[in-house]
């Protein structure tokens, strides 16, 4: 028997899927079953579970862009109604795309209709058979994604490892045409920077060819807010960089920057781009807004970066004096999924939303909260964050610099 609301029906054929229930129970069993849960507002305030009115520290909304109510065009049409090479690419993606192509100084952009899709569509397209792929071990789901469907040769390095990813190069440079290295440049779930200025160098010596993920740093860091690789200052080192209109800039969609004849390849060759419907205009539209608003409205990513800096100060997280104390992104790892999950209810009956980040998102014994860090969350919002993180004793043993800093 199904059930949505008080309406009870038959399932038929239920039993035709025990098999996939039984790794469902499993799930559960292991404290591994996610569940979607239903909110009001993008930025989880309202409550998901009957917790009442919560503050979330879910989304990564960085910005307060996604949040806000937008009265954009309303000449705006609907859909796109087609791929990009048939009739969907509007005037208004090409609009973005220059933007997108001035604000990261590339010589040009393409649109696609998700982050995923972009970052998965780059390392399957270009990479091709007798290249080598060099990706790192904590990159996002689309990388690795990506890897798979590419016909290339891959090795995974240990995260941020610039002596693995240097003797791997010196060992095996020689047998391939291309290699690429291939990094997110903040990291989703622990919130660090990739050793980016050491990947490029490493690169530059080997004749390899850098691609960059920075869904998580446009936006958030940089002079001008395009990323980490500006913030590192190697922009112009990173050849390919891939972004995602979905966290900053608040709308949804993914980009790639980059040499104008890489473009036309991608254009030509990424599957993901030629045969998925354009995103629609409406989503483009408030994706150009958001850029605009990210270029002329600096005080966004300056505000989010003081509470990171805040937030982390209070943890007594290692401060190296440079930009990764601004990155948004603050794990706090439990250990177990079991842990991870009583936090995280222990911070709705406080009244926050942190989500607790299990594996496979994570690897197995590092479930954790992560918290995520927005414009818009006020300085009362940040004490209550704080105040309860103190009651956590993984929290308080690290400040003592007892056990391990376990962020
Ligand atoms: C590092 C990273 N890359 C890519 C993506 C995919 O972006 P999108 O949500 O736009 O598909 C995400 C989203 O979670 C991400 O965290």
């Amino acid at each position: 028997m199904g059930r949505i609301g008080d309406a009870s029906f038959e399932i038929p054929m239920s039993n035709r899927f025990e098999f996939l229930r039984r790794e469902l129970a499993a799930l559960e069993v292991s404290d591994s079953l996610r569940r979607l849960r239903r909110w009001p507002d993008p930025d989880g305030r309202g409550g998901g579970g009957g917790e009442g009115e919560l503050i979330s520290f879910a989304s990564n909304d960085y910005l307060g862009l996604a949040a806000e109510r937008w009265a954009g065009s309303d000449a705006c049409p609907r859909g796109a109604g087609a791929s990009p090479l048939v009739s969907g690419y509007t005037e208004l993606h090409d609009r973005l795309c220059r933007m997108l192509a001035q604000w990261e100084q590339a010589e040009a952009a393409v649109v696609l209709p998700s982050g995923y899709a972009a970052c998965c569509g780059v390392v399957a397209t270009l990479p091709r058979a007798g290249d080598l792929i060099l990706s790192d071990r904590w990159n996002h789901a689309s990388l690795i994604d990506g890897c798979r469907l590419s016909k290339a040769e891959k090795r995974v390095y240990p995260h941020a490892d610039l002596a693995a990813v240097e003797a791997t190069l010196i060992r095996h440079r020689h047998e391939f045409e291309q290699v690429w290295i291939v990094t997110d440049g903040v990291f989703g779930m622990d919130g660090d920077i990739a050793p980016l200025e050491g990947l490029c160098d490493l690169a530059d010596r080997h004749d390899a060819i850098m691609v960059v993920d920075e869904a998580h740093g446009s936006g958030v860091l940089g002079e001008d807010g395009s990323g980490a690789c500006e913030d590192r200052g190697v922009r112009e080192r990173v050849p390919i960089r891939i972004g995602t209109l979905s966290k900053a800039v608040g709308s949804q969609g993914g980009f790639v920057v980059g040499p104008q004849t890489v473009i036309d390849y991608l254009v030509n060759f990424c599957r993901p781009l030629i045969f998925s419907t354009a995103a629609s205009p409406l989503v483009i539209a408030t994706a150009i807004d958001g850029i605009r608003a990210i270029r002329e409205e600096p005080w966004r990513r300056q505000r989010v970066r003081e509470l990171a800096r805040r937030v982390r100060g209070h943890l007594s997280l290692v401060d190296k004096g440079d930009s990764s104390g601004c990155v948004p992104i603050i794990p706090i790892i439990l250990g177990s999924n079991h842990r991870a999950v009583h936090v995280a209810k222990q911070a709705r009956q406080a009244g926050l939303f942190i989500p607790a980040i299990r594996p496979p998102t994570v690897p197995a014994g590092t479930a954790r909260l992560r918290i995520s860090l927005s414009a818009t969350h006020r300085a009362d919002h940040i004490d209550r964050l704080l105040r309860f993180l103190n009651g956590l004793p993984e929290v308080r043993q690290a400040a003592s610099g007892n056990g391990q800093q376990p962020f």
